[in-house]
């Protein structure tokens, strides 16, 4: 007797599912995406407000395209591997509430469009530079964190910001890693939120910022590595002392406090001379203050006995 090998899609006959529960459950499904759109409205956010490019700001490199820096990702509130892109979708980016408090004198609570409506939108090229040795080179829309704090004006015992991420345990499966000292905070000084530099992105690639990348709104220190520019922002707090901030707790000696990017001072555990474009898989080397330092260099002075530098 022949031996019939069948591939694993030739089902036999017997299991092949009748026709009328086939058309059935199409005719159910083309029902719900008929329902969809409206669905998928729910906790979507609106489109970028009009804004130009400040060609003040050319990232200096090709842009690295927008399909990899949408699916390569850090988010650890969604899980600790580099594809989280997917599981973040289910976060909605509206309603979104920005709390700044602490030691200013106007302590408010915006809604982020009204926010919005009131800062200076523009876009930036900037590049990112993780201290995994990555970096990409992206197009943010938002606005400098200065226009923000001009509008609470800190008071002058204020020394310190502290940014945290959103904590939503129905969408964010990482929070359940009860290790981690949730939820996620940052943190830079007075004078580098001031700097130009520090921008607080509500968009990307022309359109508003998806949740994997921190919508809807985050912050960005492009000569810091990756981990300080904190995601997904609920509450921005001045404060006196430093904050103890995420990665800082769970591993002082690896990641300090300031983490500005610098070839010449490796990880402990890699070096960081070198880092791998994503997108293209070039390596290219790595330049001090990721190339930013006619900005911020002049921030650090007197501050030599401080662990500048990871
Ligand atoms: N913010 C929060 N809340 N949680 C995170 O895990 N990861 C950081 C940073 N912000 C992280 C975060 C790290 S390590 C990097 S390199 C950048 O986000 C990555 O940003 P990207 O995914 O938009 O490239």
């Amino acid at each position: 007797m022949p031996i019939i090998h069948r591939p694993g899609w030739n089902a036999p006959e017997s299991q092949v599912t009748p026709q009328a529960l086939v058309t059935g459950r199409r005719a159910l499904m083309a029902s719900a995406l008929l329902a969809a759109p409206a669905a998928a409205q729910v906790g979507a956010a609106p489109p970028l407000p009009a804004h130009t490019r400040n060609e003040r700001f050319q990232g200096g490199r090709a842009l690295t395209a927008e399909r990899e820096a949408t699916t390569y990702n850090n988010f650890y509130e969604f899980g600790s591997h580099k594809g989280i892109w997917r599981d973040a979708q289910r976060m909605a980016r509206r309603p979104w509430r920005l709390q700044v408090d602490g030691m200013v004198e106007n302590p408010r609570e915006f809604d982020i469009d009204d926010l919005i409506r009131l800062m200076p939108v523009e876009e930036r090229i900037y590049r990112l530079r993780c201290v995994e040795a990555w970096a990409m080179t992206v197009p943010w829309t938002g606005f400098p964190l200065r226009a923000l704090m001009e509008l609470v004006r800190p008071l002058s015992s204020g020394r310190f910001l502290a940014f945290q991420t959103a904590q939503l345990p129905a969408v964010m499966p990482g929070l359940r890693q009860t290790w981690f000292p949730w939820p996620h905070v940052e943190a830079c000084t007075i004078a580098e939120a001031m700097n130009e530099l520090t921008f607080m992105p509500i968009g990307m690639y022309g359109q508003p910022l998806p949740q994997q990348n921190g919508g809807p709104l985050r912050v960005v220190f492009p000569w810091k590595y990756g981990f300080k520019s904190g995601k997904s922002i609920v509450r921005i707090t001045v404060q006196e002392q430093r904050p103890n901030t995420f990665w800082g707790t769970i591993q002082p000696q690896e990641y300090g406090f300031w983490a500005n990017v610098n070839p010449a001072v490796a990880h402990p555990r890699w070096s960081q001379a070198t880092e791998l474009l994503i997108g293209t898989r070039e390596r290219v080397p790595t330049t001090i203050w990721n190339g930013y330092g006619e900005w911020v260099a002049g921030m650090y002075q007197g501050l030599e006995g401080e662990r500048l530098f990871v």
